[in-house]
């Protein structure tokens, strides 16, 4: 199938599994519950669910029990993005195209919705558990139980202090100080890197991946991560807002030291090509069809959103 279609239905897919996780009944607390539609609604471009139902297909899953896993990811991603545009963090005012939860509902109703996708992605995922299938062997479903449990380790500890939040200290801690490599590295692998190495890694686990296996998917996800973030960096300077649908130099108007600041535009993108070219021959040398993850990365280093 031709990428672009094939990545269309996959993000598809993915909204749909998204929509059918988001709590449905509200009372008293239904602004938040707006406030968390409103931005995980307005799209964005669904990198990490997808990325992990293809990792997992690459292993051979093929049931639905990634589904709530792939809503979880995509919950704290849109939380991690709710607060990163907060005033006391970039202050930035648009979002996926929209204005950001605290210019719409303020900063109280934002900081709670952010609170409660963190929250709430930890409910669905655990919804997991009562997917196993009582058809499988005891044996089978106590493995399947490992599994889930496996992931829900990896959901909890990536996104945290040892992960994406520590990321994000480091960039708010470190702005205006001159950056060396290795911080910078430590930030990138962090606050953007953790969620895509949990994103890959559970699409692994929940396939049963072997530990070898599961070895190269975060040495895989590394090198994406990392591309992916300066690649972010790089867009920040040269796209347009009406492609990005988030403001245009908001690292410049932070001050933040960036890859592209330290190195320059030209020297930037060669990284991105490297690093994902040498993650197209990591994941070439797993067993499985590996094709539309070739083409993902590929697409990566030309996203111009
Ligand atoms: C933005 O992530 C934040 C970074 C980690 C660079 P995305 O570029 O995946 O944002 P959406 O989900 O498409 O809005
Ligand atoms: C943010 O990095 C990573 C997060 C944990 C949200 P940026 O601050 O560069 O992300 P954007 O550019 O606002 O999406
Ligand atoms: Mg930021
Ligand atoms: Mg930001
Ligand atoms: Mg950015």
């Amino acid at each position: 199938m031709n990428f672009d279609v094939e990545m269309r239905e996959r993000v598809k897919d993915a909204e749909r599994v998204i929509t059918d996780y988001m709590p449905k009944n509200a009372s008293l607390q239904k602004t938040v519950i707006e406030a968390m539609e409103y931005t995980m609604s307005a799209g964005g471009k669904r990198i990490r669910p997808v990325l992990m139902k293809a990792v997992y297909e690459l292993f051979g899953g093929n049931a639905s029990i990634i589904e709530p896993f792939m809503a979880a990811i995509e919950m704290i991603h849109t939380y991690s993005l709710i607060h990163d545009d907060l005033p006391a963090l970039d202050n930035d005012d648009y979002r996926r195209g929209r204005k950001t939860a605290h210019i719409v509902y303020g900063e109280a109703m934002a900081i709670l919705a952010g609170d409660s996708l963190l929250n709430y992605a930890y409910e669905t995922a655990s919804k997991a558990f009562s997917m196993i299938s009582d058809e499988l062997s005891t044996e089978e479903q106590l493995k399947q139980h490992i599994e889930v449990e496996q992931a829900i380790q990896i959901l909890s500890k990536n996104p945290g202090i040892y992960g994406m939040i520590g990321g994000q200290v480091a960039d708010v801690e470190l702005t205006g100080t001159r950056l060396n490599e290795e911080q910078l590295t430590y930030i990138y692998e962090n606050k953007t890197g953790a969620l895509i190495e949990a994103s890959m890694i559970i699409g692994a686990i929940l396939a049963g991946a072997s530990n070898s296996g599961i070895e190269k998917i975060r040495r895989i996800a590394y090198n994406i991560g990392m591309a992916f973030q300066i690649q972010d960096d790089i867009l920040d300077e040269t796209a347009t807002f009406e492609e990005l649908g988030k403001p245009i130099h908001s690292d410049a108007k932070n001050e933040k030291i960036t890859y592209v600041t330290l190195y320059g535009i030209e020297q930037s993108k060669r990284k991105v090509e490297e690093l994902s070219g040498d993650a197209v021959v990591m994941i070439r040398s797993i067993d499985g069809d590996s094709d539309f993850l070739v083409e993902f990365f590929n697409y990566l280093i030309d996203r111009k959103n």
